[in-house]
């Protein structure tokens, strides 16, 4: 994990920041609307429906994709490293009338989750994995998600087949921008097999100007 990047969430200061991301520019308003409209878009074509059990939206930051998991449970557990940002999702749920507040809060790591095997029928984990820089971490992270899922889990990483991760590669020659911490959609489904999941549907964000994939697995059997 990049100790800078999880720092600055855990900081007042990175949290303030990374609350107003979505709101600050128009850009990101509409970005913000366009994968809501991808995430519902692919539960619905996933046929996730209303879930009878508990679900995890982790990293959950200050609550932005809350009302879309209270969509399909009614026991959602908000879970991130970052005490502001758990904070704050706390604040904005109990504050808003018509969905209310949240199942429970918990502050933990996705690389060891303190959760027992199968606590949820679904597991939401988005904008993560790109964030882990050691590749045997965003394994583990994946692992960790799948174990403590009984049946779903949607969740997105920087895919490393995208357009925009050639790109980068190839522009590293001049531009010295380190790599993106990717993971091949082959490795994703590899682990998903040996954790008893399959992957059910993969979608990108924007298929030109993102290498983000979100990704729907389900338990087998
Ligand atoms: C880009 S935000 C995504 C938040 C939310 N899923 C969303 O899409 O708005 C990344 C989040 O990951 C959290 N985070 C970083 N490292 C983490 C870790 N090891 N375990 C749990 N949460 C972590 C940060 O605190 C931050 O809230």
């Amino acid at each position: 994990m990049d100790s800078k990047v999880l720092d600055r969430y855990n900081s007042a200061e990175g949290a303030t920041d990374y609350l107003g991301k979505f709101k600050r520019r128009w850009t990101e308003r509409v970005n913000d609307r366009n994968e809501q409209r991808v995430l519902r878009g692919l539960i619905r074509a996933a046929g996730i429906g209303k879930v009878p059990g508990p679900a995890l939206d982790l990293p959950c930051g200050y609550g932005r994709l809350y009302p879309i998991a209270r969509e399909i449970s009614d026991r959602v557990v908000e879970g991130d490293w970052s005490f502001p940002l758990l904070q704050a999702a706390r604040a904005r749920e109990s504050g808003d009338a018509s969905l209310g507040s949240a199942f429970g809060y918990v502050r933990g790591t996705a690389l060891c989750l303190p959760f027992r095997d199968g606590a949820f029928d679904l597991v939401l984990s988005v904008r993560l994995c790109h964030h882990i820089d050691a590749r045997e971490e965003r394994i583990q992270y994946l692992r960790e998600i799948l174990r403590v899922s009984a049946k779903w889990v949607v969740f997105t990483y920087f895919d490393e087949t995208s357009l925009k991760n050639r790109i980068r590669r190839f522009n590293r020659r001049w531009s010295g921008k380190r790599p993106k911490s990717t993971l091949h959609p082959e490795e994703v489904a590899r682990v998903a097999r040996e954790q008893g999941f399959e992957v059910i549907r993969a979608v990108w964000l924007a298929r030109l100007f993102s290498g983000h994939r979100y990704m729907v697995l389900r338990r087998r059997g």
